[in-house]
């Protein structure tokens, strides 16, 4: 049975509670019970400037106020898909741009999983019962490649394996980012589900976690 707080993601009443404004922003965040809070704290990151971080040489785009859950989750993929490539590309004994780009790596993966576990799924997971194997089966994959990701960051480049640890994170990664964009966003847009709100919510999530990691 979905948790009763996840049963109402249409968003449709929300919007008239927007006055609500920032006060409900937080507590929404943690707590993802109040659909208003949700289309509050919208409202407030869409007014909010675009901004970029130029992480690991690539810029990673803040300009997503308007992405929709789908598009953001993609564009997450395509940021952390380009510091595989670039970790790849370091040579033998670049270990601090290897260690720096690692992080990176495992900093942004967890931000990743998290807002899919406690936002994008459980949406899902509440619309939709046909989905519920695909989501469990996503977390079990997260959970491994957390396992990963731990490892990883207890070592440091030139210890044993360091470098096959990550790149078997970035083929693991690939394999479970494919099943997303190809199997599952494609039956995700077919739900009734407010993807913008929804996408507004685990930007302002996103930034919350990249702020205190
Ligand atoms: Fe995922
Ligand atoms: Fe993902």
């Amino acid at each position: 049975m979905f948790p009763k707080s996840y049963n109402n993601w249409h968003f449709g009443g929300a919007r008239r509670e927007r006055q609500d404004g920032p006060a409900l922003f937080l507590h929404s965040v943690r707590s993802r019970t109040v659909c208003a809070a949700h289309a509050a704290h919208a409202v407030d990151v869409a007014s909010e400037p675009p901004t970029s971080d130029n992480i690991g040489g690539i810029t990673m785009s803040k300009n997503d106020k308007q992405q929709d859950a789908i598009e953001l989750l993609i564009s997450q993929h395509d940021d952390v898909k380009a510091l595989f490539k670039q970790f790849d590309e370091l040579g033998e004994r670049a270990t601090t741009s290897k260690k720096k780009l690692a992080n990176e790596i495992c900093e942004q993966l967890i931000m990743h999983t998290q807002i899919e576990e406690e936002i994008f799924y459980p949406a899902l997971r509440s619309v939709s019962r046909e989905m519920e194997d695909m989501l469990d089966e996503a977390v079990v994959e997260h959970a491994s490649a957390k396992d990963l990701i731990a490892q990883i960051q207890e070592m440091e480049p030139g210890d044993d394996l360091y470098d096959a640890k990550v790149t078997v994170l970035g083929e693991y990664i690939e394999h479970h980012v494919d099943e997303e964009e190809e199997d599952m966003f494609p039956k995700v847009r077919k739900l009734k589900l407010d993807l913008d709100a929804l996408g507004a919510e685990m930007a302002a999530r996103r930034d919350e976690l990249l702020a205190t990691a």
